[in-house]
């Protein structure tokens, strides 16, 4: 299949234009999988950590995934460098930085706490260096912010409610929930009441579903978790009655295209789902997911899927509009950037 794949066409300029001065939101990015490779041999010399690759080359090289568990492989053990509540600043303030030039306005970002607590870092020095960065950025970039605390559905739902008790004292500094990790075999359904849990003190939840899993286990985030987004959603495209039910309730997809290419979740780039899900009235967006191992940030993705296919100036403006309307942001703030976008798209 790859092989047969048509090149990628060139972006016109104009198209090229468009996407580089769009203002946007970021709405999936896992802060962990923007730790770049110049960063980890920084961090691991830092901290004493050893790390099993010598050159940023051989770093890039192990990047080459079949699927969703040989990238969480990889990612798990990436962690291992970040101690300190400065590594954690240090790496979502690189990745703030970097959003910066891709013109991202705000940002909700997924951070993975089990991840962490499992090595023996504390629950704390994770939350404050990340939202110490994201306060900086607020304040000199001009980037807003909501952080999502995701459960690791690999885990229990035993560890899930343990996770979300050690996040109690913190509540008023996170503001949702999300499901990430190995999908398929942990469905939806495993932490229902996880979920439930959540909603009822007061937080956003969102799940990824149907990246790797069946279009069932999109159906079972709406219908058993009530997520307010769903998290890739590729699937769902495979039932008809459900995109129809996605575009009834208007909920937003936060689709990851290059994620998707590197994960072998499409064959080549001219599979992405976004334009089929904008034409079927679906809120489709595009986000990095792990920029630093699926090689490249937003405006990579808008560029890539935009080429691959044959994205219109009207489509990719809607994609950023899609960036705030599905955020968590009150409406006189969304109403806010949506004129920004008009006034960048003239
Ligand atoms: N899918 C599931 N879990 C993840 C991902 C992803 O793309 N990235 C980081 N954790
Ligand atoms: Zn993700």
């Amino acid at each position: 299949m790859r092989g047969l794949a048509q090149p990628a066409q060139m972006l016109t300029p104009e198209l090229e234009s468009l996407i580089a001065r769009l203002p946007k939101a970021e709405l999936h990015l896992h802060i962990e999988g923007s730790l770049e490779p110049e960063l980890l041999f920084a961090l691991a010399g830092r901290n004493g950590v050893k790390i099993p690759f010598r050159t940023v080359e051989e770093v890039r090289v192990a990047y080459r995934f079949s699927n969703l568990q040989d990238f969480l492989d990889i990612y798990y053990q990436g962690m291992a460098v970040l101690l300190t509540e400065q590594d954690f600043f240090d790496l979502t303030w690189a990745y703030l930085t970097r959003a910066k030039s891709d013109q991202v306005r705000h940002v909700e970002i997924f951070f993975d706490p089990q991840g962490h607590t499992q090595r023996g870092v504390a629950f704390d020095t994770v939350l404050s260096g990340i939202e110490r960065a994201l306060k900086t950025a607020e304040a000199q970039l001009g980037i807003t912010y909501r952080l999502i605390m995701c459960f690791l559905r690999h885990l229990s739902e035993e560890e899930a409610f343990a996770t979300l008790d050690e996040a109690m004292p913190h509540l008023a500094r996170i503001h949702g929930v999300g499901l990430d990790s190995s999908e398929l075999g942990h469905p939806p359904a495993k932490f229902a009441r996880v979920f439930a849990r959540a909603r009822e003190l007061g937080l956003h939840v969102v799940a990824h579903a149907g990246e790797e899993g069946p279009s069932e286990y999109v159906e079972e985030a709406l219908d058993l978790l009530n997520v307010e987004r769903i998290d890739h959603g590729n699937r769902a495209l495979d039932d008809a009655a459900l995109v129809r039910r996605i575009a009834r309730e208007g909920l937003t997809l936060t689709v990851c295209p290059l994620s998707n290419l590197r994960l072998c979740v499409i064959g080549d780039m001219a599979q992405s789902p976004v334009a089929r899900m904008l034409e079927q009235g679906l809120k489709a967006t595009i986000n990095s997911d792990d920029p630093a191992y699926f090689g490249g940030y937003v405006n990579d993705n808008y560029r890539a899927v935009a080429a691959a296919l044959g994205l219109s100036a009207a489509q990719i403006v809607q994609l950023a509009e899609n960036s705030f309307t599905g955020s968590f942001l009150p409406p006189e703030d969304v109403a806010r950037h949506l004129a920004a976008v008009r006034e960048a798209a003239r």
